[in-house]
């Protein structure tokens, strides 16, 4: 057993393990590296170990300096445990998307965290990046570890993961699956295979399906820290420097469901709690290895814990929410669920009426009044929307009465902005819900109920239709 003087060197040399139940049957066989096991809990300690050497080695860090970070929680807990145990502040930047969770454990390490938008267009000076970069920039002695663009990131996995990978499988490995967030672990490892392999091994990121990484339209997906998002106020997509498209072989695009679900399994059978990104890169992982043969050893990385995910992907009430989970809550639950109803009205899943936020009221006033209840959600203009509105780009609600009532009263014009009038969100219900819960969600009085599947707004259902007085 090793003994270690100090928890710093005991990052990296994470294990392999087989998934027998879930690779059970597939041509090649998956094994997953368990990067959960690395004393913060995460793949991130490599880098943060890496990007913190290199700082100080490059004169960037200085005794009593302060660690900063724009980052999804787990580079933070990196960055934290190594920045405090050579002497350093640390101060996270932490995404307001983020699981609650993850801002706690940073704090329980000695951070102090910083919260802050990552909805809103890059450029916007409250966006998380620039936030953090203003405190580097305001704080003497101030360093932004920037992983996104430090070369150290990437270059953590080539001297260690890469190597741990080659070592671990005798040089059999043949395709290495991971998700990309900074692009660190993929480009990192990918390139030190590839290498030490004379081009022989296969690098296949796992992306969510929406992300524009694996040419998805950047529009909001539900796996955090993995993907890209773009905002559609965003006018220059910047990809982050730690990654290199040209490491990549191919995508696996994932849905949030097959992530989500996947990472459930996983927990289940085969006894490895990972988080959703675990999920994408597994489901990824799954797909290729359905298309090798015997001769071919497919590693997947699992790179955080589900422990900072519980009130989410491992809970069914949060699942079911958000239209993830439709099966019946128990075995002798029988009752009909909004999807019953949907489906008995043919065309209605998935034609969402909605009114762009960029509408006139003219305009919004047109479409209200072909839909039932004249009643709808106000979205974020976008120009194509391949997988559906997100319920995350819904800002609101119009309702036609209140729009009709403010232009014959004058006190709102045909051509002015559909923001002025903006009524308040719809209530949702997921599309496995049974109608008594849908009901509930209603209300006294509510009008309609935004039916989430997948995490997307796919219909509207009406108080009627769910039997609600
Ligand atoms: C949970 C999780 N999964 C995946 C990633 C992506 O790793 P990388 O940034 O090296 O691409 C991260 C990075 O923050 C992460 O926290």
């Amino acid at each position: 057993m090793a003994v270690h003087e100090s928890v710093v060197d005991a990052i990296g040399g994470t294990p392999l393990f087989r998934l027998s139940r879930l690779g059970a049957g597939l041509g090649a066989p998956v094994y997953a590296k368990a990067e959960f096991l690395n004393i913060g809990g995460s793949v991130k300690d490599r880098a943060a170990l890496s990007m913190v050497l290199a700082a100080e080695r490059d004169g960037l860090l200085r005794p009593g300096g302060t660690i900063i970070e724009a980052t999804s929680g787990n580079t933070g807990i990196g960055l934290t445990i190594v920045g405090r145990q050579r002497g350093y502040r640390v101060i996270a930047g932490v995404s307001d998307r983020s699981a609650a969770e993850k801002s706690d454990i940073l704090r329980a390490y000695g951070a102090e965290v910083v919260t802050a938008p990552t909805a809103l267009p890059r450029e916007h000076p409250e966006h998380l990046f620039n936030v953090v970069r203003r405190l580097a920039d305001e704080i003497p002695g101030g360093w932004l570890a920037n992983q996104y663009d430090n070369p150290a990131n990437p270059d953590a996995h080539v001297r260690t993961t890469g190597p741990e990978l080659w070592e671990q499988t005798g040089g059999r490995i043949t395709h290495f699956v991971a998700g990309v967030g900074t692009g660190g672990t993929i480009t990192g490892t990918g390139a030190f295979l590839k290498q030490v392999s004379a081009g022989a091994v296969t690098v296949i990121g796992a992306d969510p399906e929406a992300s524009s990484y694996g040419g998805g339209d950047g529009s909001p997906y539900f796996v955090e820290s993995i993907g890209h998002f773009l905002h559609p106020g965003t006018a220059e997509d910047l990809w982050p420097e730690s990654y290199r498209p040209d490491v990549v072989d191919g995508f696996e695009r994932i849905p949030d469901r097959e992530s989500l679900l996947t990472a459930r399994r996983l927990a289940r059978e085969e006894g490895l709690l990972g988080g959703p990104s675990s999920g994408t890169a597994v489901a990824a992982a799954l797909r290729v290895a359905r298309r090798l043969g015997p001769e071919d050893l497919v590693v997947v990385l699992l790179p955080d814990s589900g422990r900072s995910y519980l009130s989410k992907v491992f809970s069914d009430d949060w699942m079911r929410q958000w239209g993830f989970l439709e099966e019946p809550r128990s075995a002798d639950d029988t009752e009909p669920t909004v999807r019953t109803v949907l489906e008995a009205a043919p065309g209605r899943l998935g034609r969402l009426p909605a009114v762009p936020a960029d509408a006139s009221l003219g305009d919004a006033l047109a479409l209200l009044r072909e839909v039932p209840g004249g009643v709808a959600p106000v979205v974020l203009p976008r120009r194509e929307r391949p997988f559906g509105v997100s319920a995350t780009e819904v800002l609101g609600s119009l309702a036609a009465p209140a729009v009709a009532a403010a232009l014959t009263g004058g006190r709102a014009a045909p051509d002015g902005p559909v923001t002025a009038l903006l009524g308040p969100a719809l209530p949702t219900v997921g599309i496995g819900h049974p109608l008594s819960a849908a009901r509930e969600a209603l209300g006294a009085d509510g009008e309609a109920a935004l039916v989430l599947l997948d995490g997307r707004a796919a219909a509207l259902v009406h108080r009627t239709e769910l039997g609600a007085p």
